[in-house]
C-alpha cells in the first residue's frame, strides 16, 4: 500500500527521502538525511511540480501511478533545475511522452545541456497563469535563490507557494511532513544549515523574492518547499527565518572557532569562553575546526554575532582546517558580526597574521586588539584574551532589547 499525503484533497505530497547520500552536492554531511520533495496536483489537467534526485525515480514514477492510476501526466512544472529536483526529469518523460515540461526561459537552457531535452517546452514569463480546471498555477521568476532560474509556483485555490529550494532544509522527513507534525526544533537548526550553506551567499536575491511575493499581495497559507518540512500551520515561522538571515539578523552569542595541533591555542578559546560566560553571554559555542564539519560552523555563525576565530601557526601559515573556515565565511559574504582574533606562533608565525588580513577584508567589528602567543599562552596573553571576551560581551549585552 502506498502513503498518500494530500495539502488538499487534489494536492498529493510526491517527496521521497533519501539517508544514504553521505554528501549533499557532495560537500555538506546529510547526517540527518534529506528530503526532495514534489508535488500533483490532480485537476482536469494534471500537473507534477518538481522531481527528485535521478537515485529516487522509481520510487516517485510509483507514487504518480499509485495517485493518477493510467491517466497522463499533462505539466511538468520545473521550479530549479539542480539535478536534486531535475533528476527525474527523463523518467517523467518516457512514462508520460507527451508531457508539457514548464519553465522559463533559462530552465530551458539548463534542460538542453544536462539533459538534451529540446521539445514539449511550455515557456511562462514573470507573472503568467497556467489553469489546470480548478486550480491556477500563477509563476514568480525568483532567479538567484540560487540558481539563474529559479522560480516559485503559486496555486490560488489552495493558496500554496511551491517555493523550490526557498524556505527549503535539511533532515528526512521521518514520518511527519507537516510542520505541524514535527518537532520544529530538530528542523529549524538543519534548515538554518541549510541555508546558510546553500542559499546563504544569495541573501540579497532572497530579499528581492521576498519582496516581489510582498508586493504581489498574494496570501501565502502553505509553503511547500523542495527539501524539509511543508508549513500549513505556521507559514509566516519559516518566511520570517528566511527574512532575517537573509538581513544577517542575529541573535546574541558567541561562536568560538579554533585549529589547535596540541592544545596551546585551545587552551585560549576556553580562557576566551569562560570569561565571556562570567560577564552573563550564556550562547557561547566552541568549535574545533579540524573536528566538525565547516556547515555546521557557518550555520551556528550565521545565528550569533559574536565570532572569535583562532589559529595556530602551519608551516608559516594559518592552520589547515581554519582556512576551510574563513573561506566560507568569505565565500558566503556574511556581514554585520563581532570578531575577535587569538592564536599562537612558534617557529614561525603566520596563522595570526593570515586571520587579521581576513579581519581586514571581511570588514566586520574588530573586537580588542588580536593575541598571539609564542608558542604558550602566558599572563600577558591571557590577559588579552580577557579583553576580547569583556569587550565582545559589553557590545553583545548592550544590544539587548
Ligand atoms: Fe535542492 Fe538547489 O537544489
Amino acid at each position: 500500500m502506498i502513503n498518500t499525503v494530500k495539502i488538499e484533497e487534489s494536492i498529493h505530497f510526491l517527496g521521497v527521502n533519501d539517508r544514504e547520500t553521505h554528501l549533499f552536492e557532495n560537500l555538506w554531511p546529510l547526517d540527518k538525511g534529506v528530503s526532495y520533495n514534489s508535488y500533483l496536483i490532480h485537476d482536469e489537467k494534471i500537473a507534477v511540480i518538481d522531481t527528485v534526485k535521478s537515485t529516487k525515480m522509481d520510487a516517485f514514477i510509483e507514487k504518480i501511478g499509485g495517485i493518477i492510476g493510467d491517466k497522463p501526466v499533462d505539466y511538468l512544472i520545473i521550479n530549479h533545475m539542480e539535478p536534486d529536483h531535475s533528476g527525474a526529469i527523463k523518467a517523467v518523460r518516457e512514462k508520460y511522452p507527451n508531457v508539457k515540461i514548464v519553465g522559463n526561459k533559462k530552465t530551458f537552457e539548463f534542460l538542453e545541456d544536462f539533459y538534451g531535452i529540446m521539445d514539449h517546452h511550455y515557456m511562462i514569463d514573470d507573472g503568467d497563469v497556467l489553469d489546470l480546471g480548478k486550480h491556477q498555477l500563477k509563476f514568480y521568476l525568483t532567479p538567484m535563490v540560487h540558481w539563474p532560474e529559479t522560480m516559485m509556483t503559486y496555486e490560488t485555490t489552495s493558496k500554496t507557494l511551491f517555493s523550490g529550494d526557498a524556505f527549503g532544509g535539511f533532515g528526512a522527513l521521518d514520518g511527519g511532513v507537516f510542520d505541524d507534525e514535527v518537532n520544529l526544533e530538530f528542523y529549524t537548526d538543519e534548515i538554518r544549515r541549510y541555508y546558510s550553506n546553500i542559499v546563504g551567499k544569495y541573501g540579497a536575491m532572497v530579499q528581492k523574492a521576498l519582496k516581489k511575493l510582498k508586493d504581489a499581495g498574494i496570501d501565502i497559507q502553505v509553503v511547500a518547499p523542495t527539501h524539509g518540512p511543508v508549513w500549513r500551520s505556521n507559514p509566516s515561522c519559516i518566511i520570517n527565518y528566511y527574512d532575517k538571515w537573509s538581513k544577517a539578523e542575529t541573535e546574541e552569542g558567541v561562536v568560538i572557532v579554533y585549529g589547535s595541533m596540541y592544545g596551546n591555542t585551545q587552551k585560549m578559546a576556553d580562557f576566551i569562553a569562560r570569561k565571556l560566560s562570567e560577564k552573563g553571554i550564556k550562547n557561547i559555542r566552541i568549535y574545533d575546526a579540524s573536528k566538525t564539519h565547516v556547515s555546521y560552523i557557518i550555520s551556528d555563525i550565521w545565528r550569533f554575532k559574536g565570532v572569535v576565530l583562532g589559529s595556530c601557526a602551519y608551516n608559516t601559515g594559518l592552520f589547515p582546517a581554519m582556512e576551510a573556515v574563513i573561506h566560507k565565511i568569505e565565500n558566503s559574504q556574511l556581514k554585520n558580526r563581532y570578531l575577535g582574533i587569538f592564536g599562537t606562533a612558534s617557529w614561525s608565525g603566520g596563522g595570526v597574521s593570515t586571520l587579521n588580513q581576513f579581519a581586514e577584508k571581511i570588514k566586520w567589528q574588530k573586537i580588542g586588539e588580536s593575541v598571539e602567543a609564542k608558542s604558550s599562552p602566558k599572563e600577558k596573553e591571557f590577559e588579552m584574551c580577557q579583553q576580547i571576551a569583556d569587550e565582545m560581551a559589553q557590545l553583545l549585552i548592550h544590544e539587548r532589547v
